[in-house]
C-alpha cells in the first residue's frame, strides 16, 4: 500500500499555519459537505454580480449542470474593474520578464487600460458577444491582455499553445470557427525564435473563417503581412478607436450571464480529434479564485509565480484568472528554465522575491539533474509555499523540491486536476499533513472516490478508477460542438458520476495517490497528448501506411512517445526515414509531440475488428506479460 511504501509524513509548517486562511482541511471538508450549495454561494458572494443568482445549482438536466443560474457578472469585471475602484489600482498585477532579461510591469490600473484599449480594437473589428477568437502567442503580457479583452467584450477565447504547430492550429481554428486570430511575429524560446506568424500563415491557407489577424511584434524578424487581413497590434492600439470609443481609456464591460461561455480550450482525448472544453464566466470564476486562495494561501502582499504557459488550463486558471480575481501580483516569464544557465528560475525567484511558486514535476526533475549548486547560489528565503501539477510527482523529486528549494519549510501543494475540472480538485491545503507523491484529499466541496470496473468503491490500497461524485462550479459545461461526446466520455462509465480517466489508490488515511491515465492519453513533460493525434500525424506522411503510438516511462519527461510504423509498399526502413518522420510529427503537431523512438514493423497487433491493441505493444516494450489476447487478430 502506498502508505507503507512512503511512510513519511510532513506535518504542516507552523509559520504558514499561523496565518493560514483554513486551519483544518478535514473540518472544512465536513462543513462544505453539510451544505455544498451554501458553501459555494458563500464563496460566490466574494465577487461582484450585476444581478444576483436565483439558484446556486440547477441539476435538472444532468450532466449539463448550471451554476449561479440567473446571475449576471463578467469575470473580467471581477479581475480588473473591481480592483481599479480601490487602492489596488496602484498594486502590481503583472510582472513580466522576457527571456533576454527585459522587464515590464503593469499595475491594475495599467493592465485595465491596456485591456480596455484592446477590447475597443476587438469591437472595432466586429467582435461581439459569443464570437470565438483564437489566440496563438508566446508568453508575453499581450497574451493575458488579449484573454481579458475577449472576456470583457463577451467573446469566447480559444488559446492555442504557442508550441503547437500548423495542423494543431488549423484544426482548432476550424472547429471553433473563429473570425480573428491574435498572434506574435515570433516568440523567444531557448535563445531561438519560434516562427508563430509563419505557422499562422500556413494554417490560414486551409481555414475559411478568419477575417483578421492581429500581430504583436516581439521578435522583429521579417514576416508577411497580408494587406486587409493582418494588422500590427501596436498600430491598432495607437488608433483613436482603441482609446476613444467610450472616452479616455474606458470601455464598457459586457454584462454576461453566469452560464455564458468564457473560453474553449482544446485538449487531447482518445480520438484523433482534440476536444474543446467549454468553461463559463460565473462558476469558473468562483472555483479558480477559491482554490487558489485556500490551497496556496495567497495573501495580499504575496508575489505568485505559476510557471505554466497561458496556453494550458494551468495558465488560464492560475496565471491569468485566479491571481487577477484575487487582486494578487503575478509573475510571468517568457522563456526556457535553463536559459542561459540552469539557475534562471532560481535567480528570478530571488530577484522578484517570489513567495509562492507553482510548477510541474517534469521541470523539477529536469532542473534537479543540474545539481544543488545552481539553486544554492540564490537567496530563496522569500518562498512560503511550493506547488506542483500535471502528473504524479515521484517522491525523490518531491523531497528535493522540499529540501533544496523550500529549505524544508515550505509545504508542497500537489494539486490534482484537469482541463475539464477548471480548478484544483484534490490538493493539500497548508493545514494538511503531507505525504510525498500524494495529492492528499479533495478540496472542500468535492467528493472523490475510487471505483472498480463495476462501480463499487475499492478497498484501501487497491487500484481503481478515480471518480468525482458531485458537481462543482468550475466544471466543464460540455464539449463545444459535441455534447454527445461530453456525456459519453465523462458520464457514461458510471451513470451520474464523473469519470476522470485516471487510476488511483486511496491509503488507510484516506489519502489519494493518483497513478496515471487509463485511456489513450499520454503525459509528456506534463503536456497532454493523444496517441491517436500522433498516429494521424504519422499517417499523413506519404511513406506511412499505419502507425501506433504508446507512452513509455522517461526519466525526466515522465512519459515519452514511442511509435510503431508500417510503411507503404516501395518504402524501406532507415535511420534517415525515422528522423524524417519525427520531424514530420514535429512540423504537424509541434515539437512536444515528436516521438522519442520510431520502430518499423511489418504488422501491428489488432483486434479482429481492426482496432490497434496498444496495450500489447506497451507490454512487449516493457517485457511484461501481454495479458488477455483472445481478441487479437490471427
Ligand atoms: O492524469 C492526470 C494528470 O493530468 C491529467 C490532466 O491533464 P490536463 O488536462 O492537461 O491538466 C493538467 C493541469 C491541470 C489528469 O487526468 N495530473 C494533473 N495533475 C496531477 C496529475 N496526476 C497526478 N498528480 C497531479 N497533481
Amino acid at each position: 500500500m502506498p502508505n507503507e511504501i512512503h511512510p513519511e509524513i510532513y506535518p504542516p509548517s507552523p509559520e504558514v499555519m499561523a496565518a493560514a486562511y483554513i486551519k483544518s482541511h478535514d473540518e472544512m471538508i465536513h462543513k462544505a459537505s453539510e451544505d455544498p450549495e451554501g458553501f459555494w454561494a458563500d464563496r460566490a458572494r466574494e465577487f461582484e454580480w450585476f444581478k444576483p443568482w436565483d439558484k446556486v445549482l440547477d441539476d435538472s438536466n444532468k450532466p449539463f449542470f448550471k451554476w449561479f443560474v440567473g446571475g449576471r457578472t463578467n469575470i473580467a469585471y471581477n479581475c480588473l474593474d473591481r480592483h481599479v475602484k480601490t487602492w489596488r489600482r496602484n498594486k502590481l498585477a503583472l510582472i513580466w520578464e522576457g527571456e533576454k532579461g527585459e522587464v515590464r510591469t503593469f499595475s491594475y490600473h495599467a493592465l485595465n487600460r491596456e485591456v480596455c484599449k484592446f477590447s475597443n480594437v476587438l469591437r472595432s473589428m466586429g467582435v461581439k458577444k459569443g464570437d470565438r477568437v483564437t489566440i496563438y502567442m508566446g508568453r508575453v503580457p499581450e497574451l493575458p491582455i488579449a484573454m481579458l479583452a475577449c472576456a470583457k467584450v463577451g467573446a469566447v477565447h480559444s488559446v492555442v499553445y504557442g508550441g503547437f504547430s500548423v495542423e494543431a492550429l488549423h484544426g482548432r481554428i476550424d472547429d471553433s470557427q473563429s473570425n480573428v486570430v491574435i498572434t506574435c511575429d515570433g516568440s523567444w524560446m531557448n535563445g531561438k525564435i519560434v516562427e508563430l506568424k509563419n505557422i499562422v500563415d500556413e494554417a490560414l491557407k486551409r481555414c475559411a473563417t478568419i477575417e483578421h489577424v492581429i500581430v504583436v511584434k516581439r521578435t522583429g524578424q521579417q514576416v508577411q503581412m497580408e494587406s486587409g487581413r493582418d494588422y500590427w497590434y501596436d498600430d491598432l492600439m495607437g488608433l483613436p478607436v482603441a482609446r476613444a470609443l467610450a472616452g479616455g481609456n474606458r470601455s464598457e464591460t459586457e454584462v454576461m450571464d453566469a452560464e455564458d461561455p468564457l473560453f474553449l480550450l482544446y485538449t487531447s482525448g482518445t480520438t484523433g480529434k482534440p476536444k474543446a472544453i467549454l468553461h463559463t464566466h460565473g462558476g469558473y470564476m468562483v472555483g479558480v479564485a477559491t482554490t487558489l486562495q485556500w490551497a496556496f494561501d495567497l495573501k495580499e502582499e504575496d508575489r505568485w509565480w505559476c510557471t505554466a504557459d497561458p496556453g494550458w488550463i494551468t495558465g488560464h486558471s492560475y496565471i491569468v484568472y485566479g491571481p487577477m480575481l484575487l487582486g494578487a501580483t503575478s509573475f510571468m516569464y517568457e522563456g526556457a528554465p535553463t536559459f542561459p544557465y540552469p539557475n534562471r528560475w532560481w535567480s528570478m525567484i530571488e530577484k522578484y522575491g517570489i513567495n509562492v511558486f507553482y510548477t510541474a514535476p517534469t521541470a523539477i526533475r529536469g532542473l534537479m539533474r543540474f545539481g544543488e549548486a545552481w539553486p544554492n547560489r540564490h537567496d530563496l528565503s522569500a518562498l512560503r509555499l511550493l506547488g506542483t501539477v500535471g502528473e504524479p510527482i515521484n517522491p525523490e523529486a518531491w523531497r528535493w523540491y522540499h529540501r533544496v528549494i523550500g529549505k524544508g519549510k515550505c509545504p508542497i501543494i500537489d494539486t490534482w486536476w484537469q482541463t475539464e475540472t477548471g480548478m484544483f480538485m484534490i490538493t493539500p491545503l497548508p493545514a494538511t499533513p503531507l505525504k510525498p507523491g500524494s495529492a492528499t484529499k479533495p478540496f472542500p466541496g468535492i467528493i472523490a472516490d475510487i471505483y472498480d470496473e463495476a462501480g463499487k468503491p475499492v478497498a484501501p490500497g487497491e487500484e481503481g478508477f478515480l471518480v468525482l461524485k458531485n458537481p462543482w462550479p468550475a466544471m466543464m459545461r460540455t464539449i463545444y460542438n459535441d455534447p454527445d461526446r461530453y456525456v459519453q466520455q465523462y458520464w457514461s462509465k458510471y451513470p451520474g458520476v464523473y469519470f476522470t480517466g485516471d487510476s488511483a489508490r486511496k491509503d488507510a488515511d484516506g489519502y489519494i495517490w493518483v497513478i496515471g491515465r487509463v485511456d489513450d492519453v499520454i503525459k509528456v513533460s506534463g503536456y497532454r497528448l493523444g496517441t491517436a493525434e500522433v498516429e494521424s500525424a504519422l499517417v499523413s506522411h506519404p511513406a506511412v501506411a499505419e502507425a501506433a503510438a504508446i507512452g513509455l516511462h522517461h526519466e525526466i519527461k515522465g512519459h515519452a512517445i514511442h511509435t510503431y510504423v508500417m510503411l507503404k509498399a516501395g518504402y524501406e526502413p532507415s535511420e534517415a526515414l525515422a528522423e524524417e518522420l519525427k520531424a514530420h510529427v514535429g512540423h504537424e503537431m509541434g515539437p512536444i509531440a515528436k516521438p522519442e523512438k520510431i520502430t518499423f514493423v511489418k504488422q501491428l497487433p489488432k483486434t479482429r475488428s481492426g482496432k490497434i491493441m496498444r496495450r500489447v505493444l506497451k507490454a512487449r516494450a516493457q517485457g511484461l506479460p501481454e495479458g488477455d489476447l483472445t481478441t487479437l487478430e490471427e
